[in-house]
């Protein structure tokens, strides 16, 4: 049985025999846009866009049933076939069933290396992948090494087919896109160049070029090419291609190939599909000897790029070099480190913090998975994404969430899809027009956190623009005026119309405020956080994210009443003020909240005047007030549902029919996760009703085996009136699977109100599930969900890795920003402390790098622990322990500037 093994403090891990486990892959991309992954046969495919695919595009199904993939052929002693990448008929015929073949794989973040060795030819490979950082070329190192007694000839057949084409014509015009391929040899390999791109809607020249090229140790080339494919594959298959087939010596005598090998610098060869497969000459290994090759393979966008970038690799040496700064510079960008009594979980959180990292690389279009769209990213991944940078490298943080702003609609909904650079946004990844009710409330969260870290509230006075497209109204109306050629809003005298991040902020939570269904409650439009209830949008519901509302509105009051702000004046726009109305009969009238809507929408959906008046703070802060604890107040009388005495939840929705989603009647309990996160998180629920929701949950929803509490019950019913999810089997993807980032949300909102070993319990059961590698059969680190049997899908791009490195730094130890000022509140439990009774984090904070050590010298349980001494570099901090009972202590922002930049300062809490 393999399991994970971690060998160092880094997250490097190792696995034996990763090969028979089919689903696994891993990541190796760069910077400058390649976007590779590998499995543990070398299979895997490699992009810069949805148009660019250097290999052909894989999705989970064919990763592995996919032979045409990278492949590295060899030929020992004239006589015996076979694969360093594991990959021939052979092997693959008798992977699970053969002893004589090991394969291990190591890796770190964005490299991956493959030890297989076989003791039946006595011959071990190790393949080293990953791809420079900053470059468009990923490359492997292949040392081939002789474990037998005697002595070998080998002959090596690198062969990686080349697809160069878009995505699309994975099954549009596969053949025709062949006729535009042109396939070169140079001295080191193949060169794909093709004469077009095929678009029927314009087809356009082709901008890129594509190669694999090799050498080996001492700078030899390759000396016979095949770059048709047909040819190389002749009579035989992908896993056993008859060119390596006549290879072999038969007798005495070497089986004619037909002179399909081709000279490099010959003419190109026209429209084949092409393989980037070549020979170099045959070579000795004796006893224990061994020698190595180096092959890569890229996208340029023309020669001068190709130069550049192979001329960063054309030596051993270089490419040695180039390995150990891509290493270097992955494993920088993780810079928070925690050390506790379990080393494994240690090393489990590098990977996870490295996660929101591989999102920001791949969005969810370009992992085997994940095969969503064409890329780009989604607009509430990108604003949770921004909380994990904020704790690692808060450095672009502001700007990025400027440019974000400006994907804000007037109506408060928002762009939905969002390029590579920062400001880029489409309406939408299908062209449909959607609206996600949810999509209101993740960026003042994330602005929160920015601002708690960084003290920095003058942010919400900065000017953004608007989105502004055919769609208004709240995604009700198409706009008859629109004729910009831009997506900028302007005025009625066609000037930029431009708004504080706090008017942006005011916009999208408040228009959520009073757009309610029938039951006074958020309406669910096409969905919110949960994609999959998309098919309710008429009368359909979600209490969850009205507490979420709820939560932001009380938030942003008490910004402006924290007196942090410069001003008291506040500049917003005057139709703003319509959705400032604050009395209880329009916040109990339905009809009359349609109608405050739809005056607001009227106003700045044509002919917008955009003018602006100046309100002041707290009345601001007042109204906003008055809402949040309207909204918890209605869904407190409303939507608890009872169970007996002792257990209990919250209501999450109302389905397409008015219905409730939670319920429990005629035997039936119907209970959904997503409703308690929020309620807890957001003060709805009080104390009580926080041990009923866990008992509830804990019966309803706990399955220890499967990564913890489950997003819902079983329904039983395709609901055609909720969304898609019911079509979905029980216990996969959203139809009640443990989905990690809800889990995760449901152990932050229980640290957030206190209840540390109920939060534990939720973050605990996810990574045990994890790192079971024989069940969840998945690299470490957090997937998207755990499916059936307890198997983890959806490696590494989640927004579950943000919400859950955030709740072990800023709950679980606690470590957290007030307007600046650096606070510790350790949450954690006994059992996490190591042998000395200690618990360390390393993470950087207002660009300054900490070591916080907790001390637990009595070994106490969270709960019965306070906060008895604490040190900064030495000096005692005054912690304000005039109770004896201080669970927190604060340093100033005032203390944390005037700390040296350059060096590593310590804070020692001592707990008693
Ligand atoms: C995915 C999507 C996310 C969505 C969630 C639930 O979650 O990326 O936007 O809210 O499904 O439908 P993730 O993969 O981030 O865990």
């Amino acid at each position: 049985m393999s399991e994970i093994k971690f060998i160092d403090r880094n997250g490097t891990f190792q696995i034996e025999n990763a090969d028979l486990y089919n689903n696994l892959y891993f990541p190796i991309a760069s910077e400058y846009g390649l976007k590779s992954c590998v499995t543990p046969t070398l299979s895997g495919d490699s992009k810069t866009d949805q148009n660019h695919f250097l290999f052909e595009p894989m999705s989970i199904e064919n990763l592995n049933n996919n032979r045409l993939t990278r492949n590295l052929w060899c030929i020992i002693d004239g006589q015996k076939i076979w694969s360093a990448s594991g990959n021939s008929a052979n092997q693959n015929a008798k992977r699970f069933l053969d002893s004589k073949e090991t394969c291990k794989v190591t890796a770190g973040f964005m490299w991956h290396r493959i030890t297989r060795e076989n003791n039946e030819f006595d011959i071990q490979s190790e393949i080293t992948s990953f791809v420079p950082y900053d470059l468009n070329t990923e490359v492997h190192i292949i040392r081939l090494c002789n474990s037998g007694e005697s002595s070998k000839e080998i002959s090596f057949i690198p062969a990686f087919p080349i697809y160069g084409r878009s995505a699309d014509n994975i099954r549009d015009h596969r053949h025709v896109t062949s006729l535009l391929l042109r396939a070169f040899v140079s001295k080191r390999g193949v060169i794909d160049r093709p004469t077009l791109s095929f678009d029927e809607r314009g087809h356009q020249l082709a901008d890129s070029m594509y190669y694999v090229e090799g050498y080996d140790e001492n700078g030899e080339n390759p000396f016979e090419f095949y770059p048709v494919l047909d040819d190389f594959i002749g009579r035989g298959t992908p896993d056993w291609p008859e060119i390596v087939n006549n290879a072999v010596v038969i007798g005495n005598e070497i089986i004619d190939d037909g002179n399909k090998a081709i000279a490099p610098g010959t003419e190109s060869v026209d429209g084949q599909e092409i393989i980037g497969a070549f020979k170099f000459k045959p070579f000795t290994l004796q006893k224990g000897e061994s020698k190595t090759f180096v092959i890569y393979a890229g996208i340029s966008k023309n020669d001068d790029e190709y130069a550049r970038h192979t001329a960063q690799i054309n030596t051993l040496e270089k490419v040695k070099e180039s390995f150990e700064k891509t290493r270097n510079y992955w494993l920088s960008k993780v810079n928070i480190r925690i050390l506790t009594g379990d080393s494994d979980f240690d090393n489990y959180m590098r990977w996870v913090a490295f996660q929101p990292e591989l999102r920001r690389i791949y969005g969810c279009s370009f992992l085997p998975h994940h095969d969503y769209g064409k890329g780009g990213r989604g607009w509430r991944d990108l604003w949770q994404d921004c909380l994990a940078l904020l704790l690692m490298d808060p450095s672009g943080v502001r700007q990025m969430l400027l440019g974000n702003y400006c994907g804000v609609r007037i109506d408060g909904t928002n762009a939905t899809i969002i390029g590579s650079k920062t400001g880029e946004f489409k309406a939408d990844r299908n062209s449909i027009t959607r609206v996600w009710m949810d999509h209101g409330v993740w960026p003042f969260i994330t602005t929160r956190l920015y601002i708690d870290q960084t003290g920095d509230v003058e942010l919400l006075n900065e000017q953004c623009r608007y989105f502004s497209d055919k769609q208004i109204r709240r995604g009700k109306g198409i706009s008859e005026s629109f004729n910009s050629a831009d997506n900028w809003l302007r005025n009625n005298n066609d000037q930029m119309y431009e708004g504080t991040v706090l008017e942006h902020i005011l916009i999208q939570n408040l228009t959520a405020f009073w757009e309610v269904g029938e039951h006074n409650i958020c309406k669910l439009r096409d969905a919110d956080w949960n994609d999959a209830l998309d098919m309710a949008g008429d009368r359909g519901e979600s209490v969850a994210f009205a507490n979420a509302y709820a939560g932001n509105l009380l938030g942003i009051a008490d910004l402006l009443d924290s007196g942090k702000l410069k001003d008291s004046g506040i500049s917003i726009c005057e139709d703003l003020q319509i959705l400032l109305r604050d009395d209880e009969e329009s916040y109990n009238n339905i009809e009359l909240k349609e109608k405050v809507l739809n005056d607001y929408l009227s106003n700045v959906s044509e002919s917008f005047r955009g003018n602006k008046v100046i309100v002041d703070a707290s009345e601001l802060a007042c109204s906003l007030r008055n809402k949040g604890l309207w909204i918890i107040k209605n869904i407190r009388e409303k939507e608890w549902i009872a169970d007996g005495e002792n257990s209990g939840w919250y209501n999450s929705y109302y389905d397409n029919n008015g219905r409730a989603l939670d319920l429990t009647i005629e035997g039936k309990k119907n209970m959904m996760l997503t409703g308690q996160v929020f309620s807890i998180m957001c003060g709805t629920a009080d104390e009580t009703q926080i041990h009923k929701i866990c008992k509830s949950a804990d019966r309803l929803l706990y399955d220890e085996n499967s990564g913890g509490y489950r997003l819902n019950t079983d329904f039983g019913e395709v609901k055609t009136d909720m969304g898609r999810m019911f079509g979905f089997a029980y216990g996969e993807k959203e139809n009640g699977a443990v989905f990690s980032h809800m889990a995760v949300m449901f152990a932050n909102a229980l640290y957030k109100r206190g209840y540390a070993k109920e939060g534990y319990k939720a973050l605990n059961s996810l990574y045990n599930s994890s790192k079971d590698f024989h069940i969840s059969q998945i690299y470490p680190g957090i997937p998207e969900y755990f499916g059936r049997g307890g198997k983890g899908l959806y490696s590494y791009l989640t927004g579950a890795a943000s919400w859950y490195l955030m709740t072990v730094t800023m709950n679980m130890f606690g470590v957290s920003g007030q307007y600046g000022d650096l606070t510790v509140a350790p949450a954690l439990l006994k059992s996490q402390f190591d042998d000395k009774c200690k618990c360390s984090i390393e993470m950087e904070y207002a660009f300054r790098s900490f070591k916080i050590d907790i001390c637990n010298p009595k070994a106490l349980e969270y709960g019965s622990y306070s906060i008895k001494g604490c040190r900064l570099d030495g000096r005692e901090i005054d912690i304000n322990n005039e109770c004896g009972c201080a669970t927190n202590i604060s340093i100033p922002k005032a203390c944390i500037d005037q700390l040296d930049s350059c060096v590593r300062h310590l804070i020692e809490i001592e707990l008693g």
